[in-house]
């Protein structure tokens, strides 16, 4: 399985959708609170504002009216700056001497414009006054009357509001983040479990993705990946069957193509037309070899195909496989060596194993030099069974030792012989059962190791 992207962790991602929509909840909420505690700001300031101004102007007319006049009842700055309290001065009729005060400390004339006016004292933080100074009244004689709230009052009372009224928004957004939350993260779980089952396809027989529990905005998508997803299963079906088919077809000939060279063989004269002889019946060789590549890589791709697995003992194996090539061997005139030891088991299909095994010292012979030397050893290394196939051949350049695992790929140069897909059938077969295949230059002289690692269970 590749790496199916997370999205746990880190909660700033810029990318993610759910981060934008969280930045955009966020922004729209705060926007929201101060936009409606500003509105509730300007309204309810003007409806304290215009009702205070109402009351004081009742206070003031109904001390002016008094007769006689009222005495203002004292209070203390306590009362006029946390809870506004009215203040009322009694002037003389002349606006001169202040005959009386609720709260004599506060310094403000009598206004000489009656009605309305804004006052700042400056003797104190909260210094600005809303006056109401009445009217002169018809006798002479008759006192002046002036009331006084604290502005700050005013405008606190104005600010406490707004904020109440942005409050509950404020306190929706927690909640909002909550249940936006959970659905971004169900929706992206669900993304996730797409993702998962995209990446352990298995690319040689891909299988539809289920469409139950995925979004219905995210369906088509997925819709359309498994549309995708059958045309390349039927494009590969197609080409495994084409290349199936023409191997099978080639094979007839083929092998007809041999025995006639076989018969041939003794009615050539010879001198040079030996010597052609020999090359033709090295190409036939070689063609029947890459038929049979061919035919075992298509059986390989067939979807389903698991065929039993049985309790393979390695060391038995290995022999057999050593003793099969020994033809081999002995044409090139290669020293091929065994060494096992260790008990070893795998539970898998003998065949698959024996082509693992096959095809890596049949390169091991066919790659090392004339005379050469090949080991195969069963062995333990940390702990872990693994077989190595050595040679003392020139091993492979380490830029292509990633790449020799292609089809048909093979290091320009190789000897003749070879079809390019003995590697990647070896590693299919491997993968395919738990094996891990690691090709590695020799750091003890020339040569290649090719190392597989045992299942850990086995
Ligand atoms: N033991 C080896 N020593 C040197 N080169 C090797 C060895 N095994 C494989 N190779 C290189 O890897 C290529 C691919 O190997 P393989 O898939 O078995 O194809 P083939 O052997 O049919 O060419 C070979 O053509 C050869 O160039
Ligand atoms: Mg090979």
């Amino acid at each position: 399985m590749t790496g199916v992207a997370r999205s746990g962790g880190r909660w700033w991602r810029p990318h993610s959708l759910r981060t934008q929509l969280l930045l955009w909840l966020i922004t729209l909420h705060l926007g929201a609170a101060v936009l409606t505690a500003w509105f509730s700001f300007v309204a309810y300031g003007n409806l304290v504002h215009n009702s205070m101004d109402e009351q004081m102007r009742l206070v003031a007319e109904s001390y002016a009216g008094s007769d006689p006049m009222k005495t203002p009842r004292p209070m203390d700055g306590e009362a006029a700056f946390s809870r506004g309290t009215f203040i009322v001065q009694i002037w003389s009729a002349d606006g001169h001497t202040l005959r009386a005060s609720s709260w004599p400390v506060l310094a403000v004339p009598l206004q000489a414009s009656p009605g309305f006016n804004d006052v700042n004292t400056g003797a104190h933080a909260q210094s600005s006054w809303r006056v109401f100074t009445a009217e002169p009244g018809q006798r002479a004689d008759q006192p002046r009357v002036q009331v006084l709230q604290n502005e700050d009052y005013r405008r606190r009372r104005a600010l406490r509001r707004a904020l109440l009224e942005g409050l509950p928004i404020t306190l929706l957004l927690p909640l909002a983040l909550l249940i936006l939350w959970i659905i971004v993260s169900a929706a992206s779980r669900s993304l996730r479990a797409v993702a998962r089952d995209v990446a352990s396809q298995d690319e040689r027989s891909p299988t539809e993705l289920s469409l139950a529990r995925v979004p219905e905005e995210i369906a088509p998508l997925v819709g359309a990946f498994n549309n995708l997803l059958s045309r390349v299963r039927s494009a590969f079906a197609t080409q495994r069957r084409f290349v199936q088919d023409a191997a099978h077809e080639l094979r007839t000939p083929m092998a007809a193509i041999g025995l006639q060279i076989e018969n041939l063989r003794a009615h050539v004269p010879a001198g040079e037309a030996t010597e052609r002889f020999n090359q033709l019946e090295a190409g036939v060789t070689r063609a029947q070899h890459l038929i049979e590549q061919l035919l075992n890589l298509s059986r390989q791709d067939a979807p389903q195909r698991s065929a039993a697995g049985e309790r393979v003992d390695i060391e038995v194996l290995l022999r057999e496989s050593v003793s099969q090539l020994m033809v081999l061997a002995d044409a090139r005139r290669v020293d091929i060596g065994f060494e096992g030891g260790i008990a070893a088991v795998v539970f898998a299909p003998a065949a698959e194993l024996r082509s693992v095994f096959d095809n890596l010292i049949d390169n091991a012979l066919r790659y090392a030099p004339e005379g050469g030397v090949v080991d195969v050893r069963l062995h333990r290394v940390d702990g872990h069974m693994v077989v190595d196939v050595l040679d003392n051949g020139p091993g492979i350049p380490q830029a292509e030792i990633a790449r020799v695992f292609d089809r048909f790929f093979r290091v320009p140069g190789s000897a003749a012989g070879g079809s390019g897909l003995g590697l990647a059938i070896a590693r299919t077969a491997a993968e395919r059962n738990g094996l891990r295949i690691e090709l590695r230059n020799r750091t003890d002289g020339l040569g290649l190791m090719a190392r597989v690692h045992l299942p850990a269970a086995s």
